[in-house]
């Protein structure tokens, strides 16, 4: 960070639980650094959100210089990571992953998206941030649903590359649903260097990337039917693995 100027862009929940940590922590080492909060859910994955950031940003004359930390789940990833891939044409970007989902999946790879009414992920880019830091730790704070949601995309993962990963999932699934640390320490080491193997083959996602989105051609399209509410991004690929499989048995 050039100009020490950091910006940390969270939700209410993720806010109040380790908002003031990690800005005290920043302000100790000396860096100028400021906070934005947005409401917390899918449904402020949107356009209209990440002009609020905007107006936020360009209140607080944040710079080409001024890094963006997003703090909190896939949302807050997505949403900061395409604030910050188009605010003055790029701002550098630093992840922080605050639940299973995103320190396995989201804050790899460099997609970033808002969503529209009719379409899920559909503006967006490829930014890739400059660091991302993840601690399991966290994860004791997380709902046992989000636990789940984080264990979907660890099974895809382990379903397009791993049988032994699967087996080793199935083996301690009751614990790892009980937040067992030093298991979910695995799963988060396990399930990053899985999906990390595939980027970097395919980085824009030109061929072999694409297995990564199994389960997601279904899911998305209920989540969009679902209005992004009551239906989670990691329940929505889960019902889309059963069907995608079913589909794919049924073509033999
Ligand atoms: N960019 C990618 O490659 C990629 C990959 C997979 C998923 N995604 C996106 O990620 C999103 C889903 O992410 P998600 O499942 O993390 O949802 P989320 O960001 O909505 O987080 C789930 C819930 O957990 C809360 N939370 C976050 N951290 C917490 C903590 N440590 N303790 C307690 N509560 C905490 C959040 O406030 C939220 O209520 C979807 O929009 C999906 O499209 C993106
Ligand atoms: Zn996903």
């Amino acid at each position: 960070v050039e100009n020490k100027r950091i910006v940390i862009i969270t939700n209410s929940l993720v806010n109040s639980l380790y908002g003031a940590k990690l800005l005290s922590v920043l302000r100790k080492d000396g860096f100028n650094s400021d906070l934005i909060q947005v409401p917390d859910g899918e449904k402020y994955k949107s356009l209209s959100i990440a002009k609020y950031l905007y107006d936020e940003l360009l209140k607080r004359k944040a710079d080409r210089i001024t890094a963006l930390i997003s703090l909190g789940g896939g949302v807050m990833g997505d949403l900061t990571g395409f604030v910050a891939a188009t605010y003055m044409r790029g701002l550098p970007l630093v992840h922080i992953p605050t639940t299973l989902l995103a320190q396995i999946d989201s804050s790899i790879g460099g997609k970033v998206a808002v969503d529209h009414p009719l379409a899920k992920n559909i503006i967006g880019s490829f930014y890739q941030p400059k660091a991302v830091y993840t601690d399991p730790e966290v994860l004791q704070t997380l709902s046992d649903k989000d636990i789940k949601n984080g264990i979907v995309e660890a099974i895809k993962v382990a379903v397009i590359k791993s049988p032994d990963f699967f087996k080793w999932l199935e083996k301690n699934i009751d614990q790892l649903l009980k937040k067992h640390k030093e298991l979910l320490c695995e799963v988060v080491k396990e399930a990053i260097s899985l999906k990390v193997d595939i980027v970097l083959k395919d980085p824009w996602e030109n061929g072999l990337r694409k297995v990564l989105n199994f389960g997601h051609s279904i899911g998305h399209a209920l989540e969009v039917e679902a209005g992004y509410q009551d239906l989670s991004h990691g329940e929505a690929v889960a019902l889309g693995m059963l069907i995608e499989t079913k589909i794919a048995r049924n073509r033999g």
